[in-house]
């Protein structure tokens, strides 16, 4: 997984806890400082190690800390990070819609990316079914970054889990 996702995770924990608790983190999980940077290569499983510390030092679940990134990615990392793609989409319809193209022509140039692939079925102008997919089966977090992008649209989204790969898509 590309280091773009533990430097928000970094940027998250210091900004709500401090640089004590993430050095703690960084020091129990025993991942290398040096994969902190956008194009650096983490495996999936130090990603998931990385997280898991943080749900022990940080004494919160994995949920709790699942959707605290979804927050601090949608509505603080990513529209600093990639600005264009907030400004370039006034609703988060539009901005959805737009995620699996945007997760494919993002990581075309980068080296061992494997992004996650979205389909997408309109039940009418309101309603979606997103189907996920993705060795990862990281669901929940895509479902904790969609809830965030409601937030950063300040829109009220129905965001239901439909098995482990669909999540339904009530925009207002
Ligand atoms: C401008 C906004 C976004 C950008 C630029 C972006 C970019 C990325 C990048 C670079 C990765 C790492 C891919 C890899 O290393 O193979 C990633 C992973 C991921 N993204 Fe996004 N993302 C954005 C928004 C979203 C949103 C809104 C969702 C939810 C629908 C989402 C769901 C995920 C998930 C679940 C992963 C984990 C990898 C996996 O499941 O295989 N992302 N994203």
């Amino acid at each position: 997984m590309k280091g773009v996702i533990l430097m928000c995770v970094k940027e998250l924990v210091q900004k709500n806890f401090g640089d004590n608790k993430w050095e703690e983190i960084l020091h129990q999980s025993g991942v290398p400082r040096q994969i902190f940077v956008p194009m650096g290569d983490i495996t999936d499983e130090d990603t998931m190690k990385v997280i898991t510390t943080a749900c022990t030092v940080l004494h919160l679940s994995l949920q709790q800390v699942i959707d605290a990134f979804g927050h601090h990615w949608s509505t603080l990392f990513a529209p600093k990070m990639y600005r264009l793609y907030f400004t370039g989409a006034k609703s988060s319809k539009e901005f959805l819609s737009k995620m699996d193209s945007v997760h494919v022509t993002m990581t075309q140039r980068m080296n061992g990316a494997k992004p996650p692939r979205f389909k997408y079925e309109w039940q009418n102008d309101k309603t979606v079914i997103m189907t996920y997919s993705s060795q990862r089966g990281l669901i929940d977090i895509a479902i904790a970054c969609i809830h965030g992008v409601g937030e950063y649209y300040k829109e009220k989204l129905q965001v239901t889990k439909m098995g482990s790969d669909k999540i339904k898509i009530v925009f207002p």
